[in-house]
């Protein structure tokens, strides 16, 4: 019985971490990445990946923190374009995956950012917390390595997440 429990709830534990799909309160989008509280380095690229749901959404991705913001992608590309987009069929109906690798910049100080997702055509706003560390200058090697491993292995844990949708 104990083990039955402990299978169950690690199960739940791998679905839940294995693949991000969140929805936008207006319905119109699923934001497969950046992770809610995901944690990504300044100077490291921020994996951005998502799903229109909705042929009208218009799309302006930004960065925020404290007082600082960059709009990493306006009018972001939507299109149901299977060319360059992963396409994803659910039910009946196929959807494009679109993946945008956004270098942070090296100058962006450690802390809590949001990475705001716009859709001007429902006027509502998405806001997905992430953590960020602190650029690791390369010129301090032993440093790069002792720091930057975990981070490197979250980075490719994440790419193998947007990947999962399209092999569905
Ligand atoms: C979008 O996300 C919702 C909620 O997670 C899910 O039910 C739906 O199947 C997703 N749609 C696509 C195309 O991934
Ligand atoms: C905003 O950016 C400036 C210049 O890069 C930096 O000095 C300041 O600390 C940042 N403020 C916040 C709240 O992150
Ligand atoms: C998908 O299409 C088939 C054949 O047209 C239909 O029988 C089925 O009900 C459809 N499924 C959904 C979920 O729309
Ligand atoms: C959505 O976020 C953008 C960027 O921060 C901002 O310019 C806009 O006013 C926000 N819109 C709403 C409805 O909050």
């Amino acid at each position: 019985m104990k083990f039955s429990i402990i299978a169950f709830v690690g199960s739940l534990i791998t679905s839940a971490s294995a693949l991000q799909n969140y929805q936008t309160a207006d319905k119109q989008l699923n934001i497969t990445s950046p992770l809610l509280h995901g944690t990504y380095v300044a100077g490291q690229i921020l994996p951005l990946s998502y799903i229109p749901i909705n042929s009208k959404v218009a799309l302006n991705i930004y960065l925020k923190g404290g007082d600082n913001e960059t709009a990493i992608a306006l009018d972001a590309d939507t299109s149901n374009d299977p060319t360059n987009n992963a396409p994803i069929k659910v039910d009946n109906a196929t959807y494009y995956q679109h993946s945008i690798n956004y270098v942070i910049p090296t100058t962006y100080s450690a802390g809590n950012y949001e990475c705001i997702f716009e859709n001007t055509a429902s006027g509502s706003n998405t806001s997905i917390p992430i953590s960020l560390l602190a650029y690791i200058p390369p010129s301090d090697a032993s440093s790069v390595i002792a720091t930057a491993a975990p981070t490197a292995s979250a980075v490719t844990e994440t790419s193998i997440l947007i990947a999962q949708p399209s092999k569905a």
